[in-house]
């Protein structure tokens, strides 16, 4: 695609003294106004060098732009050189990068195949599946999603929480409470019973907790029966999580969670100790942290048993040699970011300097509009419930609202489904939000309905034009676009062009907001594009050109929706 930024800070190159273009592309800005201009170019900086007044210079260069053919006009305001691209050029460029680069449009191969392993989700097993769990795991695909698409290679990993002295006690409360069939019924909730009985149960009796000791114990030897039953809730549990991922279109590449590395922590354990990491306390193995302000991290127990940390410590050693990675990047709720501090000075102390390709990715806290959630209180949301709930009230306002589809299954299903990932997205993911009802499902909000909505209606617009019209705006470059005139066209023109930094962005700052909110500018630009206009004009000529625009908006919507781990259907 035509770089416009590049073109400028060359063309600037030729004007200003002692910059070369590289320094000037730095310092090229987008100002917030577009009555500012598309670009600016600030002054402040030269005036030492040049001996004059930011403000002379900027006029002195507006000057010299003059007569360049790139822009409509330039102006000096006060220190920045304004500068406004021919509204041709913009459009042209942008018509033919979404269109021509189609689904691939907003990625870029910037990435160059490097392998970025993107971490998410990772739900503990025989615990429930809640709508706490929605954030990792759809804030993780859509980062994996726009890494992907900026030509990363990546590994999606699933590090299910499948292991610790919790297997113990539910082998234990199986054996003396437990029930084939319950189990196979309703897998997460019976487990869970079991659990929770157990706890009732070892409050009265502590021998309790010294026989899931020993059971936990017996399963990190290999035992055979404890181990069968361990692998037994692990696929009962997975076979529960993955009816939640396939509804919401999520897969992985990697389900190695923590058992995998049950039998690689030695190696981990003899690393830390040559490196004279390790300290005995009260027979435990810690790691002292307190030079660097944190807790000491806790290697192993009295008893030898392992914990949550040295399983990620052993994780990434293994990554690193297994995958050789460029980036290894965690999505877990910021409630664990003293976890990941801890883990990370760890590796450093080892002396990797891979530490630094290693980043925890935070997020906050969802909470339910009566109150945050809690296990303990028994008021957990399951995951599953939410997203059914959401296709069946989709379901009721796509019947009430007659909404343009012969499958309301399917399309109740994408709307439903599109509407619950697109709330968890397009907020900053490190706020902490309300779950609502009735914002999500909003046709009118910046939702994903919305945008879904205006996909539609781009869609449509297609179809009403014809089909010769629509084979015609497939090629921009042989249309007569100054027939787009409007200053809402202009506008739109102008957020496709940017759609590709948006997505850089993105993943710069792992934040899926930023596409999020970008598409919604566009869904917005684009309604207001079709009410100051007639698009489906008796003109052919006029007609294919701004249809050409609108298949530029449905293709950019569609492939932002789709990083987001969001489906764009034709019709609603
Ligand atoms: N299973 C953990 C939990 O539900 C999250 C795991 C996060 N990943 C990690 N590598 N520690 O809290």
């Amino acid at each position: 695609m035509q770089n416009f930024k590049k073109q400028i800070a060359e063309m600037l190159e030729r004007h200003v003294e002692g910059l070369d273009s590289a320094e000037i592309l730095d310092m090229v800005e987008i100002p917030q106004e577009s009555s500012m201009g598309d670009y600016a170019f600030p002054c402040f900086r030269l005036a030492k060098a040049l001996k004059k007044a930011p403000a002379l210079i900027a006029k002195e260069i507006a000057g010299k732009l003059e007569g360049e053919a790139l822009f409509e006009k330039t102006e000096a305001v006060s220190a920045y050189v304004n500068m406004f691209i021919k509204k041709e050029a913009m459009l042209r460029t942008a018509l033919a990068a979404a269109i021509g680069e189609g689904s691939r449009f907003g990625g870029s191969g910037i990435g160059g195949g490097r392998k970025v392993i993107v971490e998410y989700s990772s739900p503990n097993i025989a615990k429930p599946f809640h709508i706490g769990h929605i954030r990792s795991t759809v804030i993780g695909n859509a980062i994996n999603n726009i890494y992907a698409a900026l030509g990363y290679d990546t590994v999606r990993v699933n590090h299910l929480g499948d292991y610790g002295t919790q297997f113990g006690k539910l082998i234990v409360a199986y054996r003396k409470w437990g029930n084939k069939e319950d189990v196979e019924r309703e897998p997460i909730k019976t487990l869970l019973a079991y659990y929770t009985k157990f706890h009732d149960e070892a409050e009265r009796d502590a021998s309790l907790e010294d026989e899931a000791r020993l059971a936990f114990s017996m399963l990190e030897q290999g035992s055979a029966d404890e181990t069968a039953l361990w692998q037994w809730f692990r696929d009962e549990s997975i076979k529960e999580f993955s009816r939640v991922y396939r509804l919401l279109g999520i897969d992985f590449d990697s389900y190695a969670g923590e058992s995998f590395y049950s039998d690689k922590m030695g190696k981990a354990i003899s690393l830390l100790k040559d490196k004279g990491l390790l300290k005995e306390s009260d027979g435990a193995v810690i790691v002292d942290l307190e030079e660097w302000g944190m807790p000491p991290a806790l290697i192993t127990k009295k008893d030898g048993s392992t914990l949550y940390i040295t399983r990620d410590i052993a994780a990434a050693l293994y990554r690193k040699e297994a995958y050789g990675f460029h980036k290894n990047l965690y999505i877990v709720a910021s409630q664990q970011n003293l976890h990941f501090r801890q883990w990370l000075k760890i590796i450093e102390l080892l002396g990797f300097e891979w530490a630094e390709d290693c980043v925890h990715i935070p997020f906050g806290l969802v909470s339910l509009e009566d109150g945050v959630m809690s296990t303990r209180a028994g008021r957990v949301v399951f995951l599953e419930d939410v997203l059914r709930r959401a296709i069946e009230r989709t379901r009721e306002i796509v019947l009430e609202k007659n909404v343009n589809t012969d499958n309301i299954d399917e399309t109740a299903r994408q709307v439903g489904i599109g509407a619950v990932i697109f709330q968890e997205l397009s907020n900053n993911r490190i706020k902490d939000y309300v779950f609502s009802w009735d914002k999500i499902l909003n046709f009118e909000g910046e939702t994903g309905p919305y945008i879904q909505y205006s996909h539609a209606r781009a869609s449509s617009l297609v179809r009403k034009g014809g089909e010769a019209a629509a084979a015609a705006a497939a090629r921009p470059e042989a249309l007569d676009l100054s027939y787009i005139e409007s200053d809402s066209a202009f506008g739109l023109a102008k957020l496709i062009y940017r759609f590709p930094d948006a997505v850089l962005e993105a993943g710069e700052k792992y934040e899926p907001s930023i596409v999020a909110r970008h598409i919604v500018d566009i869904a917005q630009a684009f309604n207001k594009f079709y009410h100051d206009e007639h698009i489906l004009t008796d003109d052919e000529a006029e007609k294919t050109a701004k249809l050409s625009l609108v298949l530029a908006v449905k293709q950019t919507l569609k492939n932002g929706l789709g990083l987001l781990g969001i489906e764009a259907p034709e019709r609603m």
